[in-house]
């Protein structure tokens, strides 16, 4: 299986990349926060909960990710592997995670980390906040949070990966096809 953590702070392109990369290498695409903000938009219990804590560009509990992610690598059971996009995010949850895939006899092949410096994230942020009615997009200080949180809980992820061996950080900008071209090559390598 080919199982890749697509890692990066707010915005650096991990959603419009995890679309490129399920369609070439045929893979389950996992957001966190594509299923939360389901959640939200359905107002489940679990989604009034969450909106709280998102709107403010705070984590959600890691207990309620783990799950989510849970129920749905097993009801992919044929997957040819996944992309965990804004998944882990603690270090806890990425123990979670290496638990689950080891139950079923396989683990993380790679960490990819795109790299984007603060200033073009927080334009990239504001610009898709003019039309995509995120709330956590609206405005600077949100966004700040969201980066905030990033590098005090998820950043430190990156040593995890390293410590295996995995980790590999990509240059997040240039034009889509440049960035998805460097993805693939390291996929590849
Ligand atoms: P989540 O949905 O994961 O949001 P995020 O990590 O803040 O990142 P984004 O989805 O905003 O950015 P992205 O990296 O996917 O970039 P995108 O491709 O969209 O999480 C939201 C919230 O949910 C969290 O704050 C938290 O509350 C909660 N949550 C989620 N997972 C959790 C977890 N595991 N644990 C706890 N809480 C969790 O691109 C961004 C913009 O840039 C787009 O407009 C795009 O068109 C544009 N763009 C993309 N590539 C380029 C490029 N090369 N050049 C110029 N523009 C570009
Ligand atoms: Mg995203």
């Amino acid at each position: 299986m080919l199982n890749i953590v697509l890692f990066g702070p707010p915005g650096a392109g991990k959603g419009t990349q995890s679309a490129n990369l399920i369609e070439k290498y045929q893979l389950v695409h996992l957001s966190t926060g594509d299923i939360l903000r389901s959640e939200v938009a359905n107002k489940t219990i679990l989604g009034v909960e969450a909106k709280k804590l998102m709107d403010q560009g705070l984590l959600v509990p890691d207990d309620v990710v783990i799950k989510m992610i849970e129920a749905r690598v097993d009801a992919n059971r044929n997957a040819k592997g996944f992309i965990f996009d804004g998944f882990p995010r603690t270090t806890n949850q990425a123990k979670a995670l290496d638990q689950l895939l080891a139950r079923k006899n396989t683990s993380i092949s790679m960490m990819l980390a795109l790299e984007v410096e603060d200033d073009e994230l927080i334009k990239r942020l504001l610009n898709r906040g003019k039309d995509s009615g995120r709330p956590d997009d609206q405005n600077e200080e949100v966004i700040q949070k969201r980066i905030v949180e990033y590098n005090s809980k998820t950043a430190p992820l990156k040593n995890y990966y390293n410590e295996q061996g995995k980790f590999h950080g990509v240059k997040g900008v240039g034009t889509i096809e440049e960035i998805f071209s460097r993805l693939t090559s390291v996929i590849e390598a």
